[in-house]
């Protein structure tokens, strides 16, 4: 049993396998795991039925005001609703992952995201997956993981996962969009990707995912209360 409740943090580019490893560190340790990804991608989805362009801060900030999103645990799944929709499964498609990396480079979108991020933060005991939660949304966190992978080894990821979803859609794509992503969200001005200082390092490349939980699992036991 852990200690105390802490935030725990794991930050890292598209594909590393970052939602996998939370949802399962969380479920080691009895705690609660928030996708943070998910709430850019909500935003991405519901501008874009509003016909919103992703350059457009303006509408988008205002548009903000009026987005409801929030989570529900059902079952094992983190599902996302925007009011009383359930946009879990249309948020995951590569139009709307590459908007995503576009509209979160905003400062409007930022900012109201880090309200609502922080605010799902007050309960502590839970594990916050995304790219500058360790950063910026949650210096102070306990403990800060940077989860990285080959680029090739996260273009395979993601194919098969855009594939399991039904995608028609090709590797070299696949890849060609994970780079273009990782570019735009480590060189944004705005909270770019990048490892907090005090971060522990994971190279899941040549690791399975269970070795990957195991390793964090061990660092976040070893916390002192
Ligand atoms: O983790 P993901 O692929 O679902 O994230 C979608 C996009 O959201 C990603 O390209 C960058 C952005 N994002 C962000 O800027 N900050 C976060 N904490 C999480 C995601």
């Amino acid at each position: 049993m852990l200690k105390k409740e802490l935030v725990i943090t794991i930050d890292g580019p598209s594909g590393a396998g970052k939602t996998t490893v939370s949802k399962m560190l969380a479920a080691r340790i009895g705690y609660r795991y928030i996708d943070t990804g998910a709430l850019y991608r909500g935003i991405a989805l519901e501008t874009q039925r509003q016909g919103i362009s992703a350059d457009d801060e303006d509408a988008i900030a205002l548009a903000c005001k009026s987005i409801d999103l929030r989570f529900r645990i059902e079952g094992d799944d983190l599902r996302l609703f925007s009011g009383d929709r359930d946009i879990s499964d249309m948020i995951r498609s590569s139009q709307i992952s590459m908007r995503a990396s576009k509209v979160s480079a905003l400062g409007a979108v930022r900012s109201f995201l880090t309200v609502l991020q922080r605010r799902l933060g007050e309960e502590r005991a839970v594990v916050f997956e995304g790219r500058d939660m360790g950063t910026v949304i949650f210096p102070e966190a306990d403990v800060k993981f940077f989860l990285d992978a080959d680029t090739d080894i996260r273009a395979e990821r993601r194919y098969l996962e855009l594939k399991a979803r039904g995608d028609d859609i090709d590797f070299d794509r696949v890849r060609r969009d994970i780079v273009v992503r990782d570019t735009n969200d480590s060189n944004r001005k705005l909270a770019p990707l990048k490892p907090a200082e005090d971060a522990v390092h994971v190279d899941a490349s040549h690791m399975g995912i269970e070795d990957v939980v195991d390793k964090m699992v061990a660092v976040v036991t070893s916390i002192r209360p």
